[in-house]
C-alpha cells in the first residue's frame, strides 16, 4: 500500500534520516523502533509533509507523497498523530475534532456527522467532554483528541508517533485497547514506539532504526523472543557505528 524508497530528510545540518526504505501492506500493523534520536520523528515528519527538506520516494496508489504538498497527502488518507499531540489548548474537543475533517470539505454535513459518532463511540470519554476544552484535559484525553481528530479524516494510513508517551499506565492500557480495535477492524498504522514490550504485542512487524538508517527488520513476535532483547537497541549500535 506504501511503498518508501530511500528517503532522505533533515533539517539543513546534512540528513537525519538516510535512506531508508520500508513497506506497508493494507491493513497491515507495522511497528518503527529506535531509541531517542534515531530520526524516527524525522521520518513520520517527511512522508506527512510537515518537513519540506525530504527526497526519495513514498509511493501510494501509483503517486509519491514526497512530491506532495501536505494537504495532498492528507487527501490521500495519509495521517499523523503527531508526537506531543499538539492541539489547540484553548479550543473545544469538538472543535479541535472538526479540525480534522478538512479533507472531507465538500462532502455533505451528514458523513462529517458519521465521523464525529464513530470518534465518540471509540472514546466515549471525548464524548462526554465534547464541549470542554482541550486544554483542560488530562494528558491521556488529550491523546483521544488527538487520535481522534486523525480519525475524523477517514485515514487509509494512520502514522502514530509515541502515542503513550509520558501517560500513565491506566490510561495507556485504554488508548491500546482502542488501537487494537482500529487495528483489528482492518486500519493500516505505523506505531512509532521507543518501548518495545509496548510495539511487539500491537504490530506484526517492526522496524529498528538505528541513526537514521533501518538496521534491523523482523517479524514482531520474532524480534519479541530475541534473548538479547533487552540491549536490542545497544547490540545494534555497536554493529552500525
Ligand atoms: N526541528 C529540528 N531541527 C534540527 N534538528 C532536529 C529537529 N528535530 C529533530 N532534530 C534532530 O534530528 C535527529 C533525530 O530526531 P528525531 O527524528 O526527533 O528522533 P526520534 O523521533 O527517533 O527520537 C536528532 O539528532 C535531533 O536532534
Ligand atoms: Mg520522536
Amino acid at each position: 500500500m506504501l511503498e518508501i524508497s530511500n528517503l532522505c530528510a533533515g533539517y539543513g545540518h546534512g540528513p537525519v534520516v538516510q535512506g531508508v526504505s520500508l513497506q506497508i501492506a493494507r491493513g497491515e500493523t507495522v511497528a518503527l523502533l529506535g531509541p531517542n534520536g534515531a530520526g524516527k520523528s524525522t521520518l513520520l515528519a517527511a512522508l506527512s509533509g510537515t518537513l519540506r527538506e525530504r527526497s526519495g520516494h513514498a509511493m501510494m496508489d501509483g503517486q509519491d507523497l514526497i512530491k506532495m504538498p501536505t494537504h495532498a497527502i492528507v487527501g490521500h488518507g495519509v495521517v499523523q498523530v503527531p508526537e506531543g499531540r499538539r492541539m489547540f489548548a484553548p479550543m473545544s474537543v469538538e472543535d479541535n475534532l472538526r479540525l480534522g475533517t478538512v479533507r472531507l470539505a465538500g462532502r455533505n454535513t451528514a458523513t462529517v456527522q458519521e465521523r464525529f459518532d464513530y470518534v465518540y463511540q471509540l472514546f466515549p470519554r471525548l464524548a462526554e467532554r465534547r464541549h470542554q476544552l482541550t486544554g483542560t484535559l488530562s494528558g491521556g484525553e488529550q491523546q483521544m483528541v488527538a487520535i481522534g481528530r486523525a480519525l475524523m479524516s477517514l485515514p487509509r494510513v494512520l502514522l502514530l508517533d509515541e502515542p503513550f508517551l509520558g501517560l500513565a499506565p491506566m490510561v495507556v492500557d485504554e488508548i491500546r485497547r482502542t488501537l487494537n480495535k482500529l487495528r483489528d477492524a482492518g486500519l493500516t498504522m505505523v506505531l512509532v514506539e521507543q518501548k518495545l514490550d509496548i510495539a511487539l504485542p500491537f504490530t506484526s512487524r517492526a522496524y529498528v532504526m538505528i541513526k537514521g538508517r533501518i538496521a534491523l527488520t523482523e517479524a514482531s513476535v520474532r524480534l519479541a523472543a530475541r534473548p538479547d532483547l533487552g540491549q536490542l537497541y545497544f547490540n545494534l549500535a555497536k554493529t552500525h557505528s
